[in-house]
């Protein structure tokens, strides 16, 4: 743990445990047929920087629609939840998050922000930048991944846990069952969860959004091979792999990949691997998930989470949704 001013940071996953997580997850991706990568391995610093540019692309609808959601209905949030912590998951810059904060801190009541995603730098740089705009608060950034560390967010108070940003859509079903079960065993009464979601739509929209005419979210979905080349000692020629998204309607995700544009063969030094990729071949490097609202009930339930609020944008393109543990209810928020 270190601390500076009013910030405190809990590493769970240092710089080199996180190279030895990509060494694991990269082998098994490289050799496994078809061939795929984690979304999570996008967000170097240039990833997440690449990320914000993509939340500006007159495409990308998802942030502008969240926002728009919680510019109106952050005061009712605070209001319902009766929170006094806001613990934010994949927080990345925490941008859109301070509607939220500003609503808590309007009715006084705001006394702690726990932000938590696998990138150091961006928490660091995010939890900085909070501690200048909102004094009074207590601020806990924690490194981890939430594949293997969402047990060690920290506890107390009464938290409104928040993920927004649809990032739940890149968990596949399997693995959503699982994150969402282990994080509703770990709210307590009085806690409740805020869960941003993408909504099915018109396939060109959806497609256009993750293959944008400037060409970021080709750079983002590279960027990824970047890293592999840093980090791993490959030598990805990046010229020779093409952006690739499409909208899978059956399984409703959006599916983005590397596809090889020629016959090659990819040396990874430190993991001591040849990775041949045929012409034609993709490579999956994320799926983001697009919801309707019955299907997300029926996995909320599963995992022992009730609906207490639903709203979308005008447009109805995104979801905001209020949750509690099942029979726990938003209870009776103390008077702020
Ligand atoms: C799509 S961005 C969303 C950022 C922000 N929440 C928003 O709404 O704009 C996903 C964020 O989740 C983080 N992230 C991705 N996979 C993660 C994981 N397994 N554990 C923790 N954070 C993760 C990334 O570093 C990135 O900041």
């Amino acid at each position: 743990m270190t601390s500076a001013a009013n910030i405190r940071v809990d590493v769970h996953l240092d710089p080199d445990q996180l190279r030895a997580a990509l060494r694991t997850e990269a082998r098994a991706g490289l050799t496994a047929s078809p061939k795929q990568l984690s979304p999570k391995w996008f967000y170097d610093e240039r990833g997440c920087e690449l990320f914000e540019a993509i939340t500006r692309l007159p495409e990308y609808y998802p942030t502008r629609r969240e926002q728009e959601i919680l510019t109106e209905n952050a005061a009712a949030i605070a209001e319902l939840t009766g929170a006094d912590t806001v613990v934010e998951l994949g927080s990345g810059t925490s941008a859109k998050t301070r509607t939220l904060l500003d609503a808590f801190a309007a009715r006084g009541r705001l006394e702690r922000f726990v932000a938590f995603d696998l990138s150091e730098p961006t928490l660091r740089a995010a939890a900085a930048s909070i501690a200048k705009g909102y004094p009074g608060i207590a601020l806990h950034a924690v490194v981890g991944d939430f594949d293997h560390h969402l047990g060690d967010l920290p506890g107390g108070g009464r938290r409104l846990v928040a993920f927004l940003g649809g990032t739940i859509g890149n968990l596949g079903p399997d693995r959503r069952a699982s994150f969402l079960k282990e994080l509703a065993t770990s709210l307590r009464p009085g806690d409740s969860f805020l869960l941003g979601t993408d909504l099915v739509k018109d396939v060109a929209r959806l497609e256009a959004a993750y293959d944008d005419s400037a060409g970021v979210t080709a750079m983002f979905n590279l960027n990824v091979l970047a890293v592999l080349n840093r980090d791993l000692g490959a030598d990805f020629d990046l010229h020779r792999f093409h952006h690739v998204a499409r909208f899978d309607v059956e399984r409703e995700w959006i599916e983005m990949a590397l596809r090889s544009t020629t016959d090659q063969v990819v040396t990874v030094a430190d993991l001591d691997l040849r990775v041949p990729f045929a012409t034609g071949e993709e490579m999956r490097t994320e799926i983001s998930a697009k919801f309707r609202r019955s299907g997300l009930e029926a996995e909320m339930q599963a995992a022992g989470l009730e609906l207490a609020r639903w709203w979308t944008d005008t447009a109805g393109d995104f979801a905001l949704s209020l949750w509690t543990p099942a029979g726990a209810g938003l209870g009776s928020p103390s008077p702020g």
